[in-house]
C-alpha cells in the first residue's frame, strides 16, 4: 500500500537533546495540600519551576519548549483558583519578559485567547510582538488551549479558506490541516514529560503527540528541576523511535 502524506513518514534525525519538548506541568495543588499550603501556594511555586526549567532546556539546546499553562477544561475550577492562575500568567508575563528577550527565548501564546480579559489578551500581544532575532529557543505556552479546539479551529478556518475541499473531501490531506493548527511551523514534539503521577494527555496536543515519546514522572511540577529534567532526556536517549518500521530498518537507516 502506497504511504499516504504525512508528517510521520520520515524518521527524524535523532539527537541526544530533544528538539522540542512539550510539558504537562502538573502536581501544583497537591505539591501545595502536602505542606498544609493552600493550593494557590503550589502554583505560585510552580512559576519558579517554569523560570528553571525554561533556563536548563534552553541552556541543553532545546530549540522549542511548550508549556500547558491552562486547559480548556480547567475553567471548571473554583472561580477563586482560576483567578489567582490568570494573575499569576499576567504578572509572569510581565515579570519575565525583559529576561527571556536577553537570553534569545521567542515566546509565543496559543490558545483561545479571546475568553481572557483585555488586560490579560493586551499583555500577550504586546509580550509575543517582541521581536527576538535568531532566537535560541521558542517558547510555546498553551493556555486555554485544548486539543481538540485546536482541531477543530484548524479545520474551520481550512473550510473557510478553501471551500472547494469541502465537495471534494479526498484531497483533504495531513498537510492541508497543519498550517492552520496552533503549533503551525513547529516539529511535533520528540518527548512529552507529565509531572505529579498522572498518566494522560488531558486534552493537550492531541494531533501534534502522535509518535511522541511520553515520560510520565510522580514529581510534582514545582519539584521539577534541571536534574528532573536530565531524567527525562535520559529516558529519551533509551529510546528507539520506530514510526512503524522495524528495529532493523530503523538500524540500517541510521
Ligand atoms: C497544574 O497543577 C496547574 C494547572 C492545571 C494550572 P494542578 O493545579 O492541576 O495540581 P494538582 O493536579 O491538583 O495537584
Ligand atoms: C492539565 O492538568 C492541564 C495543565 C497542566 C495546564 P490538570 O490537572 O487540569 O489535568 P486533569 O484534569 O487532572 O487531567
Ligand atoms: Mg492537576
Amino acid at each position: 500500500m502506497a504511504q499516504f502524506t504525512s508528517s510521520t513518514s520520515g524518521l527524524p534525525e535523532v539527537r541526544d537533546v530533544p528538539r522540542h519538548v512539550a510539558i504537562i506541568m502538573d502536581g501544583n495543588g497537591r505539591w501545595a495540600t502536602s505542606r498544609l499550603l493552600p493550593r494557590v501556594a503550589g502554583h505560585a511555586r510552580g512559576v519558579d519551576a517554569v523560570r528553571t526549567i525554561v533556563e536548563a532546556c534552553a541552556r541543553r539546546g532545546v530549540e522549542y519548549l511548550t508549556l500547558f499553562a491552562f486547559s480548556s477544561e480547567n475553567w471548571r475550577r473554583p472561580p477563586d483558583e482560576v483567578s489567582v492562575l490568570m494573575r499569576l500568567f499576567m504578572t509572569a508575563l510581565q515579570r519575565e519578559l525583559a529576561e527571556l528577550t536577553e537570553s534569545g527565548i521567542r515566546l509565543r501564546v496559543v490558545g483561545e485567547l479571546q475568553a481572557f480579559e483585555p488586560r490579560l489578551r493586551e499583555l500577550i500581544a504586546k509580550a509575543t510582538a517582541r521581536p527576538v532575532p535568531e532566537p535560541r529557543m521558542t517558547l510555546t505556552v498553551a493556555a486555554n488551549y485544548g486539543g481538540r479546539w485546536d482541531i477543530l479551529q484548524a479545520m474551520r478556518r481550512l473550510l473557510i479558506e478553501r471551500p472547494e475541499l469541502a465537495a471534494n473531501p479526498d484531497r483533504l490531506e495531513e498537510s492541508c490541516l497543519e498550517p492552520y493548527l496552533a503549533m503551525a511551523g513547529t516539529p511535533e514534539p520528540d518527548l512529552f514529560i507529565r509531572t505529579g503521577g498522572e498518566q494522560r494527555i488531558s486534552n493537550f496536543l492531541l494531533w501534534q503527540l502522535a509518535y511522541t515519546e511520553l515520560y510520565f514522572t510522580d514529581t510534582y511540577w514545582p519539584d521539577f528541576d534541571a536534574a528532573a529534567l536530565d531524567a527525562a532526556f535520559a529516558s529519551y536517549r533509551s529510546r528507539e523511535r520506530r514510526f512503524g518500521r522495524t528495529s532493523a530498518q530503523v538500524a540500517a537507516s541510521a
